[in-house]
């Protein structure tokens, strides 16, 4: 919607009902998870980037504090809604879960490290400056470092995630879970 308003050439690659159909081949679990994540890096966008911003018209900003109240509740559902899950699933279940939960993640990267080259290239035709290929090459990489925090990390770093993971992991599937985390920051 946005790109008839912006420059020509901007293209969103992800296809949103391709992804909802792979999110939802996975058990309820791992997309529980995902969900929670997701509703608490929409609520840190808000705080980190929209609320302090002075810049911001104030119409703006109230539409995103009033998206913000829709997720806090989304949240706290999702905190009662995913341990309701997990006291369904056998020990078994429950690392297999962990194992699509890690490929979940691994799924958002693969969009995020698309979308963010397609960005910066996007970016990089409208640009009026020449950019060098070492210069490229780190808006390339900071970029998609800002995407990996802002839907990746800023999730699953998130001090409410990290106690509902920690109250339904063991140790050792955590240390799976950062171990492939690490391989993205
Ligand atoms: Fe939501």
């Amino acid at each position: 919607m946005m790109a008839d308003g912006m420059p020509k050439g901007y293209r969103f690659l992800p296809d949103p009902d391709e992804i909802a159909a792979a999110v939802l081949k996975r058990p309820t679990w791992a997309v529980l998870a995902l969900i929670l994540a997701i509703e608490l890096f929409t609520q840190e966008h808000y705080k980190k980037s929209i609320e302090p911003d002075a810049n911001l018209s104030a119409l703006f900003k109230d539409l995103f504090l009033f998206h913000l109240k829709e997720e806090t509740t989304h949240a706290i559902m999702d905190e009662l809604e995913w341990p309701r899950e997990d006291s369904k699933l056998t020990p078994v279940e429950r690392d297999s879960s962990v194992r699509e939960l890690i490929g979940l993640v691994a799924d958002v990267d693969g969009i995020l490290q698309k979308q963010s080259a397609e960005d910066v290239d996007y970016f990089l035709s409208h640009c009026r400056r020449r950019f060098s290929d070492d210069e490229i090459h780190r808006i390339k990489k900071r970029v998609l470092g800002a995407y990996r925090w802002q839907y990746i990390f800023s999730g699953v770093e998130h001090p409410r995630f990290k106690t509902l993971l920690e109250k339904l992991t063991t140790d050792e599937q955590r240390q799976r879970i950062n171990s492939a985390l690490a391989t993205l920051s």
